[in-house]
């Protein structure tokens, strides 16, 4: 089957969490912990763990930064990338009336796919499947970050028009390193 977006579905938690079981995290910040609130939250309440992971009204409960800090939630939400199993996810996240985000969000959008199933394209083909969403919440751009070494995301991103921006340094509650600020326009 073709790689396809779908909204996160009680059908396709199994594959989930033994995506989940087999080590893959869906964040690159707090990955363990993250994985792990997954699994609990899962194991809790399945249905509200899966609704949660679709929050255009960022009803949600806050963030919390790398240093502890609690940030507001956006309106947001998520898409699981599906062959047939789960293979990775993309996240979608904005404030309404603008396309500007405040600076401690790295990104409009972020994605992960499952290491066992890397170098397929899925990266690649679900940021074209998600830009259309992101039109559609009113965005005239999004900003996607990356870290300054990860060539692989660079390529994701330029194979979908994404043009650079800036190097910056990330801020401190981030650890300071170099990314690179890139930008495509919807
Ligand atoms: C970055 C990531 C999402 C790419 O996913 P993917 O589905 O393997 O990417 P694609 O198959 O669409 O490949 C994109 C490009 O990167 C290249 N690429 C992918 N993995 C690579 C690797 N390990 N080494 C070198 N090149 C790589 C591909 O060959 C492709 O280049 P091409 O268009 O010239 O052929 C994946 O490596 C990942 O989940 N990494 C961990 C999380 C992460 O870094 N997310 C991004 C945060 S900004």
């Amino acid at each position: 089957m073709p790689m396809q977006l779908v909204k996160p579905a009680a059908e396709y938690l199994p594959s989930y969490v033994d995506a989940l079981q087999r080590g893959w995290s869906p964040a690159s910040i707090r990955s363990a912990e993250i994985a792990r609130e997954h699994r609990d939250a899962i194991a809790d309440d399945a249905a509200a763990f899966v609704d949660s992971l679709d929050d255009p009204q960022a009803s949600g409960k806050p963030i919390t930064l790398p240093d502890g800090t609690q940030v507001p939630r956006l309106p947001g939400f998520i898409r699981w990338m599906w062959d047939g199993e789960f293979s990775g996810s993309i996240q979608l996240r904005w404030q309404n009336g603008t396309s500007e985000l405040p600076p401690h969000v790295l990104g409009h959008i972020g994605y992960t796919v499952v290491p066992w199933k890397h170098r397929l394209g899925y990266a690649t083909r679900a940021l074209g499947l998600l830009l259309p969403e992101a039109r559609a919440v009113g965005l005239d751009y999004v900003e996607i970050t990356t870290e300054a070494d990860n060539l692989p995301s660079q390529k994701v991103v330029t194979a979908n028009a994404g043009v650079l921006v800036e190097r910056f340094h990330k801020l401190p509650v981030y650890g300071g390193g170099e990314s690179l600020r890139f930008r495509i326009t919807l």
